[in-house]
């Protein structure tokens, strides 16, 4: 069979072929690789894995990779991609002082996006997720989460997943939406939390019934949502055909983490003040620990997740961007990688595992995408580095030479 393409001469192929299911546990630190190595396509396919000289493979392009770096797509599992202006006017608050929380009190933060996203049309809100998920693509991003939750009122939800939805066929990047209306109180709610999560809940069935959302999200914690009301919100969306993931432990310890794995979340994200018994309880679930280190730094926060201790429990963990406007403003994974080395502690060869495979099977695409495999999609990127390790040590630039999606070249 003849190939579109075979890149040759291969530095470093990572291929993440692990067998099946997340990678956990000690098993982080392996990666699969192929030195010296090849890989074809056909019709966006993967039709060839091996080393050079091995095979010999017909294709009508052949790309001599001069012994770069050769990866799956990055598979970016937690974002608010989709969002109305920006906060940069908060800079000054911060620099003073004022906390997440307090800002979020105050009236903005979460709130500030929530009126420029109502403020914003179908087609602008469109037109601004076009321009971040394509300086995603830049990064090596291939597939990506996006989180709806700054409309907090019916028409502006679904604006937002409307606006992921179209983009799911339109645009190139892989996209899986998630409903996250419980991401704040709005003011007319204060004190009657549990009001507006019922009201949340009746938009459930059209969100089902026009195929917006395939998983439910909410965000527990202080001044937001308490554990049990995330419980309650998060079971009903279950009995509705719903995969669930939870906003959990980002601020202050509340013990979301804990309840993530008890109620068979896909994912539990953020994690910075999981307790010793929700790290443990970890280590034993389907749950995958998706870390967001960078926005741990950008809130100046000193206790980062405690991604040794959960690996140590044999957890499978996953790093994300978190992409908002407030709390972690940039597309760039590859930077997270680093933040991930230097305050998770996390090797090189765990990180890369973390944002190809079990980011992957965080949000339900584990047979699809992050990894290299034959009969799988081509969603290759090749790196302007010799190895993987050159990736998160030679931090704050964009490392990636050229992205395929589905084999075609996209950057
Ligand atoms: O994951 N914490 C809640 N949601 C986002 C931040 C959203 C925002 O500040 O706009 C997060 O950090
Ligand atoms: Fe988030």
């Amino acid at each position: 069979m003849k190939a579109d393409i075979l890149l040759t001469n291969i530095g470093q192929l990572v291929t993440m072929d692990h067998g099946d299911g997340p990678v956990r546990g000690k098993e982080m630190n392996v990666l699969p690789v192929i030195e010296n190595a090849e890989i074809a396509w056909k019709d966006g396919q993967i039709i060839y894995i091996g080393q050079m000289n091995e095979t010999k493979i017909d294709a009508n392009e052949v790309i001599d990779c001069q012994g770069k770096l050769v990866t799956p797509g990055l598979v970016d599992p937690h974002t608010h991609v989709v969002f109305g202006g920006s906060r940069e006017h908060e800079v000054s608050l911060k620099l003073q002082g004022a906390s997440y929380l307090e800002i979020l009190e105050m009236g903005g933060g979460i709130h500030s996006t929530v009126s420029q996203t109502k403020l914003a049309t179908h087609e602008e809100l469109k037109q601004k997720t076009i321009q971040h998920l394509n300086r995603m693509l830049s990064y090596g991003v291939t597939t990506v989460e996006a989180k709806s939750g700054y409309g907090l009122d019916e028409e502006t939800e679904f604006k937002q997943l409307k606006v992921a939805k179209e983009l799911q066929s339109e645009h190139v990047m892989d996209i899986v939406s998630t409903f996250l209306g419980a991401h704040a109180v709005p003011k007319d709610y204060k004190g009657n939390e549990e009001a507006f999560l019922e009201k949340m809940l009746s938009l459930l069935d059209q969100i089902k019934e026009e195929e917006l959302a395939e998983f439910v999200d909410i965000f527990a914690e202080t001044g937001v949502f308490s554990v049990e009301q995330s419980r309650e919100f998060l079971l009903k969306a279950k009995e509705k055909g719903f995969l669930v993931k939870i906003h959990a432990d980002e601020i202050d310890p509340l013990g979301g983490t804990e309840m993530a794995t008890e109620i068979g979340a896909t994912s539990a994200d953020h994690l910075c003040g999981a307790s010793s018994k929700g790290v443990e309880m970890l280590g034993d679930s389907n749950t995958i620990a998706v870390i967001l280190p960078g926005t741990t730094f950008y809130l100046n926060k000193p206790e980062f997740a405690p991604a040794r201790a959960m690996i140590d429990q044999n957890a499978a963990v996953s790093l994300a961007t978190d992409f908002n406007p407030g709390s972690c403003p940039t597309e760039n994974l590859q930077l997270i990688m680093t933040i991930a080395m230097l305050k998770l502690k996390m090797t090189p060869e765990e990180i890369w595992n973390a944002v190809t495979i079990n980011s992957s099977y965080a949000i339900n695409r584990g047979e699809q995408a992050g990894k290299l495999k034959v009969g799988r999609k081509a969603d290759v990127v090749i790196w302007n580095a010799p190895n993987y390790t050159y990736v998160p040590y030679h931090f704050g630039v964009n490392h990636v030479e050229s992205v395929f999606k589905n084999g075609k070249l996209v950057v």
